[in-house]
């Protein structure tokens, strides 16, 4: 087995599109670690971060690839990191001849490229399709990445799905089938690698405040798309729902805590009737930089921000809240 996990992979080769399609570096070591084999084959391996990653832990790799393109970038990339243990295979994964030369696998794994035609998102969509990928191998274990906001309706109830984030921001949907399966509905926060479990017995009312306490912390993509905060809050009995949307979810608590899902911490310093009344403040508090933190017209953003900045000079930043009607002044605080 090669050293890959242990080498910086900053002098790989690739094409723009094939770059943005790739696995991030955090997802591929950890789905290398969980998927380690003997043999296994990644089913699209675009530019070969993730067969790269598999091959620093499996002992062989088949990567299937029908892009010559980017088959140059795989194949230059696997000798750039003096890898020996990854065959590359050119050609449709769907093929009859490849499928029979993968006979055997102890794992399969396709992160599919992916086109949306409509709306939502369908299984026709991704390429190779995993269904089809699913009836024309025989295998024991699949794993497949999938886009996040996949429709989980359409996706069979015995498979895990496991919504990935990095640093925070949802990356990856996972697909696990066959003896690769080893939770229900899960979130994984990376790198630090909490993980959130769907218990089926919670009940789904969640604890809400419409102002916060002394902290307001942002709170892991993956557990709003996983649809797990009800765990989370479960967990975290000192917490409360503050806001929630596609965009953000804010939780607040009245004393400090920590953990891997929430990203961010701010503590609330003050409020303010109206935004005069938050600049006089701001000012006392030789704030001179302020962070909007509420819902407003993106292209009002810099305009509202100048406004409330103009004759303030102090050093700090400051984050600007607004929840039922008030504003509350807060200050970032880092892990
Ligand atoms: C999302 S990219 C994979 C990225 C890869 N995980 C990485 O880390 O670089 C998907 C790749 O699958 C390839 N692909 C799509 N359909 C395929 C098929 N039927 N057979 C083989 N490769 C296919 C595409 O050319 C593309 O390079």
């Amino acid at each position: 087995m090669t050293e890959v996990k242990k080498q910086p992979m900053d002098n790989l080769a690739f094409d723009q599109e094939g770059f943005r399609m790739s696995t991030p570096q955090a997802i591929a070591k950890y789905k290398a670690e969980r998927l380690k084999c003997g043999n296994i084959a990644d089913l699209g391996a675009g530019i070969g971060i993730q067969a790269l990653h598999f091959a620093a832990y499996s002992e062989r790799v088949f990567a299937v690839e029908n892009d010559p393109s980017r088959l140059v970038y795989l194949r230059k990339n696997a000798e750039t990191m003096g890898v020996h243990n990854l065959e590359v295979i050119e050609g449709n994964a769907l093929d009859p001849k490849i499928i029979n030369m993968l006979s055997g696998m102890d794992a399969f794994h396709s992160d599919p490229s992916r086109k949306r035609t409509k709306e939502t998102w369908s299984f026709e969509d991704l390429s190779p399709n995993p269904i089809d990928v699913l009836k024309k191998y025989k295998g024991d274990n699949f794993s497949f990445d999938i886009p996040p906001l996949f429709p989980r309706g359409l996706l069979q109830k015995d498979w895990e799905t496991e919504y990935i984030s990095v640093s925070g921001e949802l990356k990856r949907m996972s697909v696990y089938v066959g003896g690769a399966k080893r939770y229900g509905r899960n979130a994984l926060s990376l790198p630090d690698g909490g993980r959130i479990v769907e218990d089926q017995n919670l009940e789904r009312d969640v604890r809400k405040r419409s102002t916060p306490l002394s902290w307001i912390y942002d709170l892991d993509e993956s557990l709003f798309y996983s649809d797990l905060l009800p765990e989370f809050l479960e967990m975290n009995p000192d917490v409360s729902l503050l806001h929630e949307d596609r965009q953000k979810t804010l939780v607040t608590s009245d004393k400090f805590v920590e953990g891997p899902f929430l990203t961010k911490s701010y503590s609330v310093l003050e409020s303010a009737v109206d935004m005069q009344d938050a600049k006089n403040k701001l000012s006392r508090m030789k704030v001179g930089k302020v962070i909007l933190r509420f819902p407003m017209d993106p292209t009002k953003y810099y305009e509202e921000r100048r406004r409330l900045e103009k004759e303030l000079e102090g050093e700090r930043t400051a984050y600007l809240f607004r929840f039922g009607g008030m504003l509350f002044i807060a200050e970032r605080v880092e892990k």
